[in-house]
C-alpha cells in the first residue's frame, strides 16, 4: 500500500502528513486531486467525523483512504471549540480562495475574546486518524493523539497553522507556531496519532521498518 488517499484539503494538515510520511515511501493523494468533494462533518465526536470522511474518500476513489479529524479543546469552555474548531467563528462558506487563513484568524479572535479575564487557560489538541482499506471496510484502523498546552492572548511564531500561534507548550516554553516543523511533528497530537497508525501497520506487516 504505497498510495493512500487523504480525505482533507487543509494545507496545514497536508504539509504535516507529507513531511511525516516522506521517509516511508508512502504517497498521499489529497482527495481534491481525484475530484472528490469534501463531505460534511456533522457529528458530535471526532471519531464519527473521521470515519465519515475516510469512508467517503475510500468509496469514491476505490482506494485505501485515511482521514484525520482534529481540533482544540479548551477546559474553561467545556471542551469547545472541539469538533467545531475549523469553523468556530462565523464567516463565508468554505471553498473560496483564501478563506482558510481568514477563517483561522477569525477563529483565534473569537477564542481569545471568550477567554478574556479567564485564568484557566488549559487546552489540548486532539487528533483521531481513521484508515479504511476499502469503502466497506468493517475494521477500520483508528488511532488518536493528544497534546496538552495553554492558550495565550498574544500570538507568537509564524510556523504551523490554525490555533498554533496562540497554543503554548509548557515543555518547550514556546507556542506551536514557534516550533520547527520536525519539533511539532515529533510532539503533536497528529504526530502521536500517526506514529500509532504506523506502528499498527508495521505490526500487520503492511509496511516495513523504514
Ligand atoms: P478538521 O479536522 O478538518 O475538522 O479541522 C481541524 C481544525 O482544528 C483546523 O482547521 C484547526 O482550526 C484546528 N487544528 C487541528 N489541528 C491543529 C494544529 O495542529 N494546529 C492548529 N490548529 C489545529
Amino acid at each position: 500500500m504505497k498510495k493512500i488517499v487523504i480525505a482533507s484539503n487543509n494545507p496545514g494538515k497536508l504539509r504535516e502528513f507529507e513531511q511525516m510520511l516522506a521517509p516511508l515511501d508512502i504517497e498521499i493523494i489529497p482527495q481534491s486531486q481525484l475530484g472528490i468533494p469534501e463531505t460534511g462533518e456533522p457529528h458530535a465526536t471526532f471519531v464519527e467525523n473521521a470515519l465519515a470522511k475516510a469512508r467517503h474518500a475510500s468509496r469514491l476513489s476505490g482506494m485505501p483512504a485515511f482521514a484525520d479529524d482534529s481540533g482544540i479543546c479548551v477546559a474553561a469552555l467545556g471542551g469547545e471549540p472541539g469538533v467545531h474548531s475549523a469553523r468556530f467563528a462565523d464567516g463565508p462558506p468554505p471553498g473560496a480562495a483564501g478563506v482558510r487563513d481568514d477563517q483561522d484568524q477569525r477563529n483565534n479572535e473569537k477564542l481569545i475574546a471568550l477567554l478574556k479575564d479567564r485564568r484557566d487557560r488549559r487546552a489540548h489538541y486532539y487528533c483521531v486518524i481513521v484508515l479504511m482499506r476499502h469503502g466497506e471496510d468493517p475494521e477500520p484502523l483508528i488511532v488518536e493523539g493528544r497534546w496538552h498546552g495553554e492558550v495565550i492572548d498574544t500570538p507568537r511564531g509564524a510556523n504551523g497553522f490554525g490555533y498554533d500561534p496562540y497554543f503554548r507548550l509548557p515543555e518547550f516554553n514556546r507556542t506551536a507556531a514557534e516550533l520547527a516543523p520536525e519539533e511539532k511533528n515529533a510532539a503533536s497530537h497528529r504526530g502521536k496519532a500517526l506514529a500509532a497508525l504506523l506502528a499498527r501497520l508495521r505490526a500487520a506487516r503492511v509496511i516495513g521498518n523504514e
